[in-house]
């Protein structure tokens, strides 16, 4: 299954220019958990923010530029493409911005951190709430003075074409 994951603020905010504007160690705990097995797919903005691959694995960089990129990252051109290579393979979708807009119709599921509060991004999560249904939320967990939960939404089945 393609499943995108993603923490949001309170306006589908995910990033201002500088980056994601809140720290919260118990979301980069839940990512890293979730994110443990399975094929890492993230846009070549956000692999330019990244210091090492995650997993110590392969991690995949969509980019129109198929060029050299540090050890551990592989360009690839498209998300059919990495499919169509890895048969079989869940994928994680990690960001940011662009490459949601560009994968979720793809999505099966979303991991979404939900982040109480408005924090200014200039980046923003693809609306969801009409294509996927709640199916698990967590209890509030609070870091700091943030407060946060961790939902996830299905796919929702696909509406009988109206008789015309
Ligand atoms: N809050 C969160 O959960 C979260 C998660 C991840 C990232 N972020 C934040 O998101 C921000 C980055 O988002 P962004 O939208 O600027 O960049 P991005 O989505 O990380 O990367 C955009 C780049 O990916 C490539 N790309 C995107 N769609 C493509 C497609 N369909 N085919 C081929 N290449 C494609 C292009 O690279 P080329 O120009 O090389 O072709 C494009 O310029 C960062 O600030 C990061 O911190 C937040």
């Amino acid at each position: 299954m393609i499943r995108l994951i993603a923490a949001l603020d309170s306006r589908r905010g995910i990033a201002t220019d500088s980056g994601i504007p809140w720290k919260l160690p118990g979301d980069t705990a839940y990512f890293r958990a979730k994110t443990a097995t399975g094929l890492i797919l993230m846009g070549r903005a956000t692999y330019d923010e990244f210091a090492a691959p995650l997993h110590k694995r392969e991690n995949f960089v969509l980019t129109t530029h198929p060029g050299p990129l540090r050890t551990g990252f592989r360009a690839i051109g498209s998300l059919d493409q990495l499919t169509a290579e890895n048969p079989g393979e869940d994928v994680w979708v990690i960001g940011g911005a662009t490459v949601y807009a560009h994968t979720i119709t793809e999505a099966g599921e979303l991991l979404l951190t939900q982040v109480d509060g408005d924090f200014d991004c200039t980046k923003f999560f693809p609306p969801y709430e009409t294509e996927f249904g709640l199916t698990a939320r967590s209890d509030d967990r609070q870091d700091g003075v943030t407060t946060y939960r961790f939902e996830t939404w299905q796919r929702l089945p696909s509406r009988p074409t109206d008789p015309v």
